[in-house]
């Protein structure tokens, strides 16, 4: 596509009376607002509702009705094509070639040269870098760490209650807990600082680096300030290396013993091509992983809590028998992943489902609609961690389809399948059964759950994972 039929694309976009300012109803959970229908009957789509506060609290009817009547849907609004169905985006997920990832714009800068532009063994190459340090034996010798991480968060609670805290409240024998601020906020990342090697006492530091690197991808506002926390990162991860490359650190378990090297000091003893790897590289590589695996694990321990919570009798299955909390995460990752898809260009020309998608095009990828397609799961709009069409097994590096069930497609799928899917899988679960093992009779407090827009109802989950997770438990 040239530059010029995308201007024209826009400009007559912009023209167009029907794409001026448009408010939507608010409408229940799982009814989508009327915008009108063709001839033959079908609904019409209306591509600002992709804007609006509607869609961003009960996407998953627009998302239906994609799929139903558009599978492929030219938004020339957005100037991109929607892809929705579930066996579509697997297709184009596992087709490195014909379905390239594409520049990231601002996250260059602010995360460095990373893998996430690149394609075939390029990526490969670059991605195992650090990738074999997250999975097998690697991350077993990991989970006394992760373990012992859970332990320390929870053991300061009573502390922070007892100093005022705004996120924990103790109130006639019962504890108000907002388990974001208190635990999912800074669990994922503590954990990767601890796997990485990062010094403790340079912790605070990373956590305002962390928070400025991941709002300077949001926006060209925050973007310099991004910018600037990765540059002292990578001041201060050069000093690290230099001192790592002349004596490696350790993680230790329990006891105290040594059972591997930390990930940077394994970045520091890596050569490709000959040449040991980089500061800068380094520095990229830590910035991704830490950047991949915050905001996103935390999204799935308040997400699954909360729709654990919602649904008691699920709840009550999972604490009587620990072993259902793989199901519950996974079935959590399908129902309401924190992820909503990813872009692609298409590197020639196609047609699909009857539309014409010239070369070099965007391609949203909508995972949330591929996790809630009726074509592969039956009542999709239902939470429900026993359901028998969702694969829950161990989790599959190549395949997606295992037993006659589908895997979620929250991870991705194909040669960009998230590095830290076993990881983020075991913090979430790791830590939820320690969670667990705090808290007699946990229940959410609506009551203090940030309101929907009405400013009045709790906010339902929609698109983004949820800001805050109020809970109640009886202090024992
Ligand atoms: C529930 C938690 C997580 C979710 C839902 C998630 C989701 C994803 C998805 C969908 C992708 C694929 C991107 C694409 O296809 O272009 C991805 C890639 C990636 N994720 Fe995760 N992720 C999670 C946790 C983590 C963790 C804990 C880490 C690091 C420790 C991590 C590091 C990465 C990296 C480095 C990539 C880029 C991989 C590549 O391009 O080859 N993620 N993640």
């Amino acid at each position: 596509m040239s530059l010029d039929s995308v201007l024209a694309d826009l400009a007559a976009a912009a023209e167009d009376p029907q794409l001026a300012p448009r408010e939507f109803p608010l409408m229940p959970e799982g009814e989508a607002v009327d915008m009108g229908h063709a001839e033959d009957g079908t609904p019409l789509i209306d591509p600002r509702i992709f804007d609006s506060p509607e869609f961003f609290r009960n996407p998953y009817p627009y998302y239906r009705i994609l799929r139903d009547h558009y599978p492929v849907y030219h938004d020339k609004l957005h100037n991109c094509y929607w892809v929705t169905r579930y066996d579509d985006i697997t297709e184009c997920y596992f087709d490195d070639e014909g379905f390239n990832t594409i520049p990231k714009g601002s996250s260059s800068g602010v995360l460095g040269n990373t893998q996430l532009e690149l394609s075939g063994i390029e990526h490969r190459r670059r991605r195992n870098l650090y990738g074999q340090h997250l999975v097998g034996k690697s991350l077993e010798n990991r989970i006394p760490a992760i373990e012992r991480l859970a332990e320390e968060m929870i053991g300061d609670w009573t502390r922070a209650a007892q100093q005022g805290a705004p996120y924990i409240v103790d109130e006639d024998g019962v504890r108000s807990v907002e388990l974001g601020a208190a635990f999912a906020n800074e669990f994922p990342i503590r954990v990767v600082c601890e796997v990485l090697g990062f010094p403790n006492e340079a912790q605070d530091d990373f956590f305002y680096w962390y928070n400025s690197m991941m709002s300077g991808l949001g926006g060209s506002d925050t973007h310099k300030q991004g910018v600037e926390a990765r540059q002292h990162l990578e001041d201060y991860v050069a000093g690290i290396v230099e001192a790592r490359r002349k004596q490696p650190t350790y993680l230790y378990d329990l006891d105290g013993n040594p059972i591997s090297k930390d990930i940077i000091s394994k970045l520091c003893e890596t050569k490709v091509d000959g040449d040991y790897l980089s500061t800068e590289e380094i520095t990229s590589n830590i910035a991704l992983i830490v950047g991949g695996g915050g905001e996103t694990t935390r999204g799935a321990i308040l997400n699954m809590w909360r729709l654990l919570l919602s649904h008691p009798d699920q709840f009550e299955a999972v604490a009587a028998d620990p072993d259902h909390w793989d199901r519950a995460f996974h079935e959590t990752l399908r129902h309401s992943s924190s992820i909503g898809g990813q872009p692609r260009h298409n590197t020639y020309d196609i047609e699909m489902h009857g539309v014409t998608i010239p070369a070099g095009s965007l391609m949203q990828m909508v995972d949330f609609s591929a996790n809630h397609d009726e074509r592969i799961f039956k009542d999709p709009e239902k939470f429900d961690i026993f359901r028998e069409d969702l694969y829950s097994g161990k989790l599959l590096r190549s395949g997606y389809r295992k037993e006659g069930r589908c895997s979620h497609m929250a991870f991705g799928v194909g040669p960009h399948l998230c590095p830290g899917a076993w990881i983020s899988h075991q913090e979430s679960v790791v830590g939820s059964k320690i969670l667990l093992k705090h808290m007699s009779n946990p229940r959410l407090n609506t009551s203090r759950m940030p309101k929907d827009v009405d400013g009045v109802s709790p906010a339902p989950m929609g698109i983004v994972s949820t800001r805050e997770l109020w809970v109640d438990y009886d202090l024992r």
